[in-house]
């Protein structure tokens, strides 16, 4: 179940939001701090009360409420004789829970009391015990909120909600932050009653916070059973990563019991040690896609020549790890061209540079490297037995196929461009140019290639014949294409709205 949380700052802010919190979610709850003109009678009248949580925070507890503590009981005790569904009071007031309890007794109310703990700046290690304490008070059920400083907090949670409960007692958890953003996602699959999530677009959204669109349409997070195969991303950072969205929306499509998550992991060593029995697979970003290779089990050729993994499947023999990256640019140059006995210049030496090369060498293409840093390019090539050249001397070169595999023209620079003017004073029909970049779609080089009548390959594909290659290993099903250019547009078109909020 999840409930839409929201804190309007007038009553008829509150009937508007009210309605659509409903809406979308099972629950809503109603965080009061700053309605001075409240009306919990219209709000009854209107709406079905018994699926209404009613707040009033104060300030230590991450609230706006300015009231005596009078004040702020006030609406509650009013919640509790209309019969709304639930309401909230912190585990600190505990004067206040008391006198709640002894006024639903007195008004014979049927109202829900949910104890609640915060905690902003950790996850504390005696979370059992708080639990304890919070334990036999009269109320309904415990909620316990905390920060994640580690992705690994979120075990400690799930080990919390898990035993919980398993004694049929009612229990709300999850971690506040970005590294606890999978409890969000998964605490009603441990046996969470219920998971919070703001509407999208109102309010700011603190980091960790999913809309509740994304909860239900991307993860399916109130599906979720703890039979779903997991999955996801681990790097640092990975909030800019379109995967979480590519790949639910395959699972859905392929009617999967399977979900995505994104591991935001600062110690690679205790993040293998502790979720190693949780995912069946994982992609791979920076900083770990070399330092990933002693956890592994085995490793294809193709993987250990470029020397970095982008991918990891969990099978009978352990942890598997591959590297799709060269699969995805191969099938991005293939879909304009032939690479076979073509001429092929790759700018850059990078991670990608090293994957784009190995793949072009793969498909019998001849490989001439220009990087920045020389020798960078100068390893490279000796790995592959490939050519190189002077960066300054890249203009001059004749070639089939251009790569660029360097961060040259990704937003924010997307004015700049790895070629110079004089190389767009010739005719390019014959080219073919492909860039790595997909932040813009369409790069400088791209435009200026395609005015000189060369065929142009964007970054969008390369990610695409990447993520079809994982989901297949993953899954054994090979994605429709279609559907794949579809999620992946529509996911790059959703993180260029987060990013304007
Ligand atoms: N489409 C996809 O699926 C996909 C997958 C992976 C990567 N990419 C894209 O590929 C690009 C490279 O990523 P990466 O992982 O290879 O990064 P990386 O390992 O950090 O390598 C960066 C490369 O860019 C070069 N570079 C950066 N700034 C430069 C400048 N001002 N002038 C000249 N060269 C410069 C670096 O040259 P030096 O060695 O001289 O520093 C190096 O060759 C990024 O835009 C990334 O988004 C796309």
């Amino acid at each position: 179940m999840i409930t839409a949380s929201i804190m309007p700052s007038s009553q008829k802010e509150a009937t508007t939001l009210l309605e659509k919190a409903l809406e979308k979610g099972e629950l809503a709850e109603i965080r009061i701090d700053l309605i001075k003109d409240l009306d919990l009678s219209e709000i009854n009248n209107k709406f079905d009360k018994k699926r209404i949580i009613v707040t009033n925070r104060k300030k230590d507890e991450g609230g706006l409420f300015e009231g005596s503590e009078s004040e702020r009981i006030s609406p509650l005790i009013d919640a509790l004789k209309i019969g709304f569904g639930f309401i909230d009071i912190e585990s600190s007031s505990i004067d206040s829970l008391h006198n709640l309890i002894s006024k639903r007794r007195e008004y014979n109310s049927k109202t829900n009391i949910i104890i609640s703990y915060h905690n902003f700046e950790e996850t504390p290690q005696n979370l059992k015990e708080i639990l304890l304490q919070m334990e036999n008070q009269g109320h309904d059920i415990v909620k316990i909120v905390a920060y994640a400083k580690d992705i690994s907090d979120n075990l400690r949670i799930k080990d919390l909600v898990s035993s919980r409960s398993s004694q049929n007692k009612k229990i709300i958890s999850f971690l506040m932050g970005e590294k606890g953003e999978i409890s969000r996602i998964l605490c009603n699959s441990w046996g969470s009653y219920t998971s919070y999530a703001p509407l999208r677009g109102v309010g700011k959204t603190a980091l960790g916070q999913i809309p509740i669109e994304d909860l239900n349409d991307v993860y399916r997070s109130g599906s979720i059973n703890n039979t779903f195969d997991i999955y996801g991303l681990i790097g640092n950072p990975v909030k800019e990563s379109i995967g979480y969205y590519v790949h639910n929306k395959l699972f859905s499509y392929y009617n999967m019991d399977a979900v995505y998550l994104n591991f935001l992991v600062d110690d690679l060593d205790r993040f293998m040690s502790s979720f190693k029995g949780q995912f069946k697979g994982l992609c791979v970003t920076m900083p770990f896609k070399e330092r990933i290779v002693p956890f592994l089990n085995k490793i294809d050729t193709m993987a250990q020549k470029i020397g970095a993994i982008n991918t990891i499947k969990k099978n009978n023999e352990g942890l598997f790890g591959t590297n799709t990256d060269w699969i995805g640019a191969v099938y991005s140059i293939e879909k304009l061209t032939s690479i076979n006995n073509k001429k092929v210049l790759i700018l850059g030496a990078g991670g990608a540079g090293k994957a784009i090369a190995f793949g072009i060498a793969n498909r019998q293409g001849e490989v001439i490297i220009s990087n920045r840093d020389e020798k960078k390019a100068l390893e490279l090539s000796k790995n592959l037995g490939a050519e190189t050249v002077l960066w300054e001397d890249r203009n001059d070169v004749e070639f089939d196929i251009l790569v660029n595999a360097t961060k040259i023209g990704m937003t924010p620079e997307e004015n700049n461009c790895p070629m110079e003017d004089s190389f767009f004073t010739k005719d390019l029909s014959g080219i073919t140019v492909f860039d790595a970049v997909y932040s813009p779609l369409e790069t400088r080089l791209l435009t200026r290639s395609r005015e000189q009548g060369a065929k142009i390959a964007n970054g969008l594909d390369m990610y695409i014949g990447q993520a079809m290659a994982q989901f297949e290993l993953w899954t054994g099903i090979k994605p429709s294409s279609e559907k794949m250019e579809k999620f992946s547009k529509e996911a790059l078109e959703m993180r260029s709205r987060h990013n304007e909020n």
